[in-house]
């Protein structure tokens, strides 16, 4: 191992925990629960790959805090202790060589797509538009008691993470998903105190992070996953984005992980422009807040890692997609044997059908890749969309062709 490297350096967070190396695991959907929600072994043999890969924070694919409310077929649900046994399982191997294994928190508001959700809930009655809109139904408005319900949910389920030996939570506000929605002027049309102000807006949030952090204790980390705005007509501004993480950063949250408008959009993908699109934003917040940020999305070259680290743009590097095909990535750049990779956009050879099923063929892919590391088989790397969609629909039905995210 090189210890001079930038990435190679450990980490102090403001909770105190000691983060090994600079690598993030940034949470994807691993889509491997079964009809009950459950963690199983798969989890278990993906995250113990994970951590011995060298993973300084290995993140979760987002949980959800209520079994009524999903983003997808095969989200793990976290609301009471019946799956204590396999969570400590996961917990114990996500862990392994000293990585810190965090559970993503998540309810998906109005992004649960229709096959999942008859009548989805929202700040507001808001329904999504853009292309993939008709996948999901119109939102009824949340009543102020239900609010005030979930934010004791995603604390729940982060006490239950903590009892079954996860090292730390994030609480999931990207990405188009209920924290985000309360957050964004154009889904958040509310009058009482949960809408209206920025003030207003970020409550819902806030009050999630202090529920989290009086049940967690002082010394437990509690991460954000921030969109840095939400690239939308009248929505989630830089400026908004920027009111977010000067007030949790003086809340003490112990990392920002910024994020973009969505994994689909192609502002967030580094096959367009090589370079990491969230750059400017987290280099100008890490000059304003003293808070750890992580930046992710496009980050693919040991070269473009040492330098945003070298140059105080971020604290920490985010990866998610290089990952899931080599999921030993940090070892091998510490180790001297890694470069770069290339992550490919996938195609069906028909650009209109690209067109349509666009969101759900990079999805499959990495799921089918995740799933293969969790076996034991060796991922495939090609570009042809075909043999990751029919892997999806083999699993979960024609309904998986249906989009799960917005946009
Ligand atoms: C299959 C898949 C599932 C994902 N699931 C999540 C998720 O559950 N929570 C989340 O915050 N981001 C999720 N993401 C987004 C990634 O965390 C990341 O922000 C994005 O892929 C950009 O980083 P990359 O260029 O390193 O892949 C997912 C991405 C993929 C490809």
């Amino acid at each position: 191992m090189n210890p001079l490297l930038k990435v190679a350096q450990p980490l102090t967070l403001p909770s105190g925990a000691v983060i090994r190396n600079r690598f993030l695991k940034s949470a994807m959907s691993e889509a491997m629960a079964d009809r009950s929600n459950s963690p199983n072994r798969l989890h278990v043999e993906l995250y113990r790959k994970w951590a011995e890969g060298g993973t300084g924070i290995v993140v979760t694919g987002n949980v959800m805090v209520d079994r009524g409310a999903l983003g997808e077929p095969g989200n793990v649900v976290v609301e009471d202790r019946r799956d204590m046994d396999g969570l400590k399982r996961w917990a114990q191997a996500g862990t392994r060589g000293g990585a810190h294994l965090w559970m993503q928190i998540n309810h998906p508001g109005k992004q649960s797509p229709r096959t999942m959700s008859k009548q989805p809930v929202a700040p507001s009655a808001v329904p999504i538009g853009g292309s993939y809109g008709r996948a999901f139904n119109t939102p009824r408005e949340l009543t102020n008691a239900e609010v005030k319900g979930i934010v004791k949910r995603f604390a729940e389920t982060a006490r239950i993470a903590q009892e079954a030996g996860f090292t730390g939570v994030q609480i999931h506000g990207a990405h188009g998903y209920l924290v985000n929605q309360f957050l964004s002027p154009a889904d958040n049309r509310r009058n009482d105190e949960y809408g209206g102000s920025a003030e207003n807006r970020m409550r819902f949030l806030i009050e999630i992070y202090d529920e989290m952090r009086r049940v967690l204790g002082a010394g437990f980390p509690i991460g954000l996953k921030l969109n840095s705005a939400d690239f939308k007509e009248g929505g989630f501004t830089e400026q908004d984005s920027e009111e977010v993480v000067k007030a949790m950063a003086e809340r003490g949250i112990d990392l920002i992980e910024i994020s973009g408008g969505n994994y689909e959009n192609p502002k967030m993908s580094a096959e367009d422009d090589g370079e990491v699109f969230f750059l400017k934003y987290a280099e100008r917040m890490a000059s304003i807040v003293h808070v750890p940020i992580a930046v992710t999305g496009g980050f693919r070259s040991k070269l473009g890692m040492e330098e945003a680290l070298a140059a105080g743009k971020t604290s920490m590097i985010g990866i998610a997609r290089p990952l899931a095909l080599i999921p030993d990535i940090p070892n091998q750049i510490m180790e001297g044997r890694y470069e770069t990779v290339t992550t490919q956009r996938l195609t069906t050879g028909f650009p209109s059908l690209d067109r349509q099923f666009g969101a759900m063929i990079g999805l499959s892919y990495y799921e089918q890749q995740m799933r293969r590391i969790a076996q034991g088989k060796a991922v495939k790397l090609h570009r042809n969309a075909w043999d990751p969609l029919l892997h999806m629909v083999r699993r979960q039905g024609i309904a998986a062709l249906s989009p799960r995210r917005s946009n």
